[in-house]
């Protein structure tokens, strides 16, 4: 059923029935002279994006998604990191709701058991250099039991709901999500991606291991030694360090 009513926060919210994607409808409203923070949630999308145009298997009234628009006026330091630190808000809101072995891949999946849970998607608008706005986008399955007709997911997949047994309240899970991210987006803000740097690490489930890092037809094998003060991840290859950022990179484990 539609439960999901507008969460008591301190952004204002958008609840749509049913959208393309929540991130798009964020943009749009941005276009036409909204003015943020606001957060847009919807109960489907019809057209709910991943990376590289990949698609984000968005049923009706069973998951999250989450599209909240800010404005950025710090340059590129504000950005730097933004999507790790999102996935530690992420982290903490589904540790209060009972999952506490959810852990984080570069750059920004969370999974359970190497089964995926939720997705972040940033989107940028306007100059990184100048003022920009962004758009945080979160999928996060929450009651999903089974994969959604026509739009299967071609990888393991879990959600709050198959690991807790029973069903998730969406709204309470709103409520934390939020307050998790004004609180990281808060210390971000303040201090940095620095500052978070070990606690992301901290978390990544594939500290130290062999990996196999795909950039296009293109793939580097080497050893995770963790993250840069920008969120780039430092890889050890052939006895030497390098480090890569953007959001086009895929990581596997080899
Ligand atoms: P990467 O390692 O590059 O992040 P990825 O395979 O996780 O790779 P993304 O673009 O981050 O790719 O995510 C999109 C992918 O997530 C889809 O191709 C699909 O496999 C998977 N997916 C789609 N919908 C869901 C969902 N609701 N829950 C979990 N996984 C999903
Ligand atoms: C990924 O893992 O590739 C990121 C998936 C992000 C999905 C969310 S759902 C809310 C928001 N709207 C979208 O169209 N995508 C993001």
């Amino acid at each position: 059923a539609a439960d999901l009513i507008a969460a008591s926060c301190s952004y204002p919210v958008t609840l749509l029935q049913q959208v393309d994607s929540t991130n798009a409808e964020a943009l749009r409203r941005l276009s036409s002279g909204a003015t943020p923070p606001l957060l847009v949630i919807a109960e489907q999308q019809t057209a709910g994006r991943g990376r590289r145009g990949r698609r984000w298997a968005s049923p009706f009234g069973e998951n999250l998604y989450y599209s909240l628009l800010l404005r950025v006026s710090g340059g590129m330091r504000q950005l730097e990191g933004l999507s790790l630190v999102v996935g530690l808000a992420l982290l903490d809101a589904l540790r209060e709701a009972g999952v506490n072995e959810a852990g984080l891949k570069w750059p920004n999946d969370l999974l359970v058991g190497g089964r995926k849970i939720a997705g972040i998607l940033l989107e940028l608008s306007g100059d990184p250099a100048d003022v920009c706005h962004v758009v945080l986008g979160i999928g996060v399955n929450i009651n999903m039991r089974v994969a959604p007709s026509g739009d299967a997911i071609d990888q393991p997949w879990t959600s709050l709901r198959q690991i807790l047994g029973e069903q998730v309240d969406r709204n309470q899970f709103v409520t934390s999500l939020t307050r998790q991210l004004e609180r990281y987006l808060d210390m971000h803000r303040l201090r940095g991606f620095a500052s978070l740097r070990e606690q992301w690490e901290e978390s990544h489930l594939w500290q130290g291991c062999l990996v196999s890092l795909a950039a296009g037809s293109q793939a580097i094998k080497g050893r995770v030694l963790g993250v840069d003060d920008t969120g780039a991840l430092r890889l050890e290859v052939e006895g030497r360090e390098q480090v890569f950022s953007g959001g086009e990179l895929s990581l596997r484990l080899h």
